[in-house]
This record gives C-alpha cells, sequence and structure tokens, in this order.
C-alpha cells in the first residue's frame, strides 16, 4: 500500500502515543512478557470493537503477542483516535475499521468487516458486536465458529444478560465490567477524571462555583461526582434508587429530582445508561447557557431530538459544542452530540485504570482458550453471561499493587483459623 505523507505522520504520532500509554500500563506488560513466551492464543482469531484509543491499541498488541490474529472495529461513531488506528495498520498489520465520525451505516459495515474474519472470540464494548452477530440469519456460519466472547461496560452485560434471558445468546460471555478490579477502578477513576476533562477541553468553562449535575450514581456518577467537587464545583446529585440517592446524600452532595434540579445547574452529566433522562421538560426549565453532556454508553440519555424540534436556532460553536436557542431565547449547549464526551472530546480513560481492564480482558481470553483446549469450557460455561473469574481479578489486584511497589499483610494461620471458625472467639 502506498502511504500519503500526512498518513505516514499521522501513523507516527498514533505510535508515540500508543507508546506513551504503554508506560502507564504496566500490568498489562507483564501480561505481555508471558504471551510473548507461551503464546497462549496461537492460533485463534479474537473480533474486537472497542474504542479505538491509544489504551486499546496496547490491549490489541497484547493478544497479538499471544500469537492471536486481532481484527478491530470501533464501539462508537465518535470515539476513535484516528491517529491509533493508522498506527495499528501501518506498524502491526492490524486490521482496523474505524474512523472518527463515520455515520451509523459505516459504523455497522466496520462491524461486519471484523465479524467477516470469522472470530473464535468476540470483545466487545457495549454489545454492537455480539447484537449484530445474532442478528442476522446471514451469520449462521460465522457463529458456529465462537466458542466465547467478553464483554467491557455496564450497558453491554445488561444488553447480553438480557439476550441470555431471553435465550437467544448462542455463547457464553465473560462480564469483564463486573471484575472489581475493573468497575471499581475504571469505572469510577476512570468516568470520573475523564469526563471532566472532555467537559472542559470541549469547553474551557471554569468548574469552580457552578452547580454541577449528576444523573445516576453508580460507580461512574460517583466518580464524576467526586471529581467535579474537587474542582470546587457545588455537585447535585439525581438518582431513581433509593439506596443510592440515599449514599449519595451520605457522601455530601444535594439530592433532588431533576424538575428541581433543571431550575438551578449550570452544567449536567448523564451517566445512568437509559433513555431520555434528561428529557423535554427539563429542557424548558433550564437557564440560559446551560451545558448539557453525556458520559453513558448509548447517545439515547439526552433527548436531543426533541430538543431539535423545540429549537429556535442551532449553531455549530466550536468542535462538539452545539448551541440551541429555544422560542424563550434561553440557549441550551450540547457537548459531543450527546455521545461519550471523555471519549469524543477528550482521550477516554487515563491509561493506568484501562491498565486493569485491559488485563482482566487479556486474562479472561486466555482463560476461555484453555478451557475450550482442555475440553472443558462445554461443562463449565453455557451460554450465559459469566463473572470473571476470582483468581484472574484477584491477579490483577496484585499485579497492580506489585508494580506500584506496594506489599500488603498476610493472614496468619491463626487468623485464618478464626475466621472460619463459628465458635464465640476468647
Ligand atoms: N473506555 C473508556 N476509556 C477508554 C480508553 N481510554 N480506551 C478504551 N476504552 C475506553
Amino acid at each position: 500500500m502506498n502511504y500519503h505523507i500526512k498518513d505516514i505522520k499521522l501513523a507516527r504520532d498514533g505510535l508515540n502515543r500508543i507508546e506513551w500509554a504503554f508506560r502507564e500500563m504496566p500490568v498489562l506488560c507483564m501480561i505481555k512478557e508471558r504471551f510473548d513466551k507461551e503464546k497462549p492464543l496461537k492460533g485463534i482469531k479474537i473480533g474486537c470493537c472497542l474504542h479505538v484509543t491509544t489504551e486499546t491499541a496496547n490491549l490489541m498488541l497484547v493478544l497479538k503477542s499471544g500469537g492471536a490474529e486481532v481484527s478491530l472495529c470501533a464501539s462508537n461513531p465518535l470515539s476513535t483516535q484516528d491517529d491509533v488506528a493508522a498506527a495499528l495498520v501501518k506498524y502491526f498489520k492490524i486490521p482496523v475499521f474505524a474512523i472518527k465520525g463515520e455515520n451509523t451505516s459505516v459504523y455497522y459495515s466496520h462491524i461486519n468487516s471484523v465479524l467477516n474474519i470469522q472470530p473464535n472470540i468476540t470483545m466487545d464494548d457495549g454489545a454492537d458486536l455480539v447484537s449484530t452477530l445474532h442478528s442476522s440469519q446471514k451469520y449462521k456460519d460465522i457463529i458456529k465458529n465462537v466458542i466465547g466472547g467478553t464483554e467491557e461496560t455496564t450497558t453491554g452485560v445488561i444488553r447480553l444478560k438480557s439476550m441470555a434471558e431471553h435465550n437467544v445468546l448462542k455463547y457464553p460471555i465473560i462480564a469483564v465490567n463486573d471484575a472489581k478490579t475493573k468497575h471499581m477502578f475504571d469505572n469510577k477513576y476512570g468516568t470520573g477524571q475523564s469526563t471532566i476533562d472532555g467537559i472542559l477541553r470541549a469547553t474551557n468553562i471554569l468548574l469552580a462555583g457552578k452547580k454541577f449535575v449528576v444523573c445516576g450514581y453508580g460507580q461512574c456518577g460517583k466518580g464524576v461526582a467526586m471529581r467535579a467537587k474537587g474542582m470546587g464545583a457545588e455537585v447535585i446529585v439525581c438518582e431513581v434508587d433509593p439506596v443510592k440517592a440515599l449514599e449519595a446524600v451520605m457522601d455530601g452532595y444535594r439530592v433532588m429530582n431533576l424538575d428541581e434540579a433543571a431550575k438551578i445547574g449550570d452544567v449536567f452529566v448523564t451517566v445512568t445508561g437509559n433513555i431520555n433522562v434528561i428529557d423535554v421538560r427539563h429542557f424548558l426549565k433550564m437557564k440560559d447557557s446551560a451545558i448539557v453532556a453525556n458520559s453513558g454508553h448509548f447517545n439515547v440519555e439526552i433527548n436531543i431530538e426533541k430538543l431539535k424540534q423545540i429549537a429556535v436556532r442551532t449553531r455549530r460553536i466550536k468542535p462538539f459544542v452545539e448551541e440551541f436557542t429555544l422560542k424563550n431565547n434561553k440557549r441550551i449547549y450540547i457537548l459531543a452530540e450527546g455521545r461519550l464526551v471523555n471519549l469524543a472530546s477528550a482521550e477516554g480513560h487515563p491509561s493506568m485504570v484501562m491498565d486493569m481492564s485491559f488485563s482482566n480482558q487479556a486474562l479472561c481470553v486466555e482463560y476461555l482458550v484453555k478451557s475450550y483446549e482442555s475440553g472443558k469450557l462445554r461443562e463449565k460455561l453455557e451460554n450465559k453471561v459469566y463473572p470473571v473469574p476470582k483468581e484472574i481479578d484477584n491477579k490483577v489486584a496484585e499485579l497492580k499493587l506489585k508494580s506500584m511497589g506496594v506489599k500488603i499483610d498476610k493472614l496468619t494461620k491463626q487468623q485464618i483459623k478464626y475466621l472460619s471458625s463459628w465458635e464465640m472467639g476468647t
């Protein structure tokens, strides 16, 4: 292939950034060293649908070191880092089907291209790859080659569990999202920092003194609220779950329903995984100049279609900032078209947390392959969604601590015995 000089520069930038990210991914680095020697994934084809970032690039390289043939497409039309895609193709000969800003039909044609490699394992972030594979008869032969899959995110796990409950899932999936070393760190610290990063890169507003409304107080919402508070914003939490709402109160936030918060908020962020969380009635109550962003997986949390209908004027202010003027002359600013703001206008979660998420991914793929090769896969796993094996979760935590030079205590024999006894302690 002939490369244009601009493509060469793009790919070179991508390569530099991939290497930069790897410095902050010590656990993945240790796994890579072992995979280089042991080649546990030899002969395995992995179809991946993930955000195309520097961290994902490093995961692809680790899987390749393990002997796998990998193929990658985007898991969101706006999250691709084009320089990373170029570098993976040019320097590592890894097929990548992704362009930042691709439209929906291109997005799905890219998923199709990944499925065409006839993967033995699917690695998904949001379950678009798996649901596409299950959606049409034209994939009936391809699906037979798949031994199992992994899923990266909360939204994907929910969709896949629904597929399993409806008996349509055709192979087992490991819910990487549900590993402690994933959601307790990636969802909280990753989403927390990268969401603020995305909002600031898009708008450059001062957060100190702003009323910052967080819709949803799961792990992601907790992280966003914590970091907004850390930057001096007055944080308001909106929740539907009474226990989570109570937790937010006790964590020191104001909690109210969104109809009330809509009237006073300066910045709104949705992290719920649900549809039309911010709807017309909320837009109509907002102050002039309210900024609205989403950090949940799909672009459904803000009802932008309805906002377009009630707007008398719209204009693009700058990349990732769109202005909607309403009849009452108030302006509402939507960031990143309501798509994941942290990946669209920033670079996604920092490498340091993706290190743990993607180490879980690599080790779960190895687990699926080893189980398959030993003939035990079908004994162990049905066509359902499974948690990450505890040993893998603990291993990732151990290796992360090791890489940080942190030593922890061990239980004594007496303590182990004490914990397993039921008699009254002396
Ligand atoms: N999801 C959130 N942040 C990410 C990143 N940096 N890379 C891949 N997937 C992500």
